[in-house]
């Protein structure tokens, strides 16, 4: 292999820049050439390729979003697409590629690899944590800081005004974010996909903490929840029904995506970085790197796509019994 490209794709995470940075320093360190390819896959079918060097990486470790930019590509999801991609990346000589995001992405790379035998490895960036085989994704432990330090904030009005606060996470269809950051900010409850709740539950609950002498409450709801009302019906039902709440309702949203990585996600962005580039190096195609039991690991795409949720249920009491 002497040319890896890199691209970011889908949505961004804070971590993905220090990513960049990692496969750009280990291709120089390696004495391989390296092209960033701009908007993810779009970028690949158009071409918009450029050559990279360790100084083109300079001061971006800490920076949120990627400067690679990024894009959900419906045209890679053609035949047509991923056909433009596979000349333009020959004619530029790009014969390995990294690719940094979330199983879409990587649903991709493994559709690319099977077409044309191009080698491929994936790197999880995502704030959902809702990829198989690595325990932490690119871009997840920033964002539970950037949303504990957001809900801190809604807690202090929250006391003043003796409100109740739905509070809506990102997640998409997972409960990480909710159930992790929901226990570090002291959430009163905390509603996920992964588990039934139920309206009668939250009612019950609310009825408990109010009994107990608690004047607010934080109530975090991932934005995935099966609940079957969004935050704002949510509101709607509890003024309904417990008419002695004062509800207000955040919605986080696209917050929880920027900002500059913690010291966790850098760390983890340069180890993964690194065995990407290696692992192509050693002829290895088609896996995801990742985190597994503080070891980088690799776990075959396939896998890291379809894998089954590795939500820790056990969080879940701990949750109801710190929060009574
Ligand atoms: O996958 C990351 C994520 O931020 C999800 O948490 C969220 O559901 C989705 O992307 C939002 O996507 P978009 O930026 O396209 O609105």
């Amino acid at each position: 292999i002497k040319k890896i490209g890199v691209l970011t794709s889908g949505g961004d995470s804070p971590g993905m820049n220090a990513a960049i940075r990692a496969v750009v320093r280990a291709c120089s360190y390696y004495n391989v050439e390296c092209v960033g390819i701009y908007r993810g896959y779009q970028g690949m079918i158009e071409g918009d390729f450029k050559a990279m060097g360790p100084r083109d990486v300079k001061n971006i470790i800490n920076k949120g979003g990627t400067i690679l930019k990024s894009a959900r590509s419906k045209d890679f999801m053609t035949k047509e697409g991923r056909e433009k991609s596979f000349h333009n990346l020959k004619n530029s000589g790009v014969d390995a590629l990294v690719l940094i995001g979330g199983d879409g992405t990587f649903t991709g790379a493994e559709i690319f690899n099977a077409e044309f035998n191009f080698p491929v490895i994936g790197i999880p960036g995502t704030i959902d944590n809702d990829i198989f085989g690595t325990t932490n994704t690119l871009g997840y432990d920033t964002a539970l800081n950037t949303v504990v330090d957001a809900i801190d904030k809604i807690r202090d009005t929250a006391n003043s005004h003796n409100r109740l606060f739905f509070v809506e996470v990102m997640g998409r269809d997972a409960g990480h974010i909710a159930l992790n950051a929901g226990i570090g900010a002291g959430a009163e409850e905390i509603l996920i996909p992964e588990e039934a709740f139920g309206l009668d539950r939250l009612v019950e609950s609310l009825n408990r903490s109010k009994e107990s002498g608690k004047t607010s409450s934080i109530v975090v709801v991932s934005e995935g929840d099966k609940i079957g009302k969004n935050v704002f019906e949510l509101k709607d039902y509890v003024e309904e029904n417990m008419p002695e709440y004062d509800v207000r309702v955040s919605v986080l949203g696209h917050m929880q995506r920027g900002g500059s990585p913690s010291c966790f996600d850098r760390v983890l962005a340069s180890r993964l970085g690194v065995k990407a580039v290696e692992s192509l190096l050693e002829g290895k195609s088609n896996f995801m790197v990742g985190l597994i039991e503080d070891k980088i690991a690799l776990t075959p795409l396939e896998q890291a796509i379809k894998g089954s949720s590795k939500m820790d249920m056990e969080l879940v009491k701990v949750s109801d019994i710190v929060s009574s």
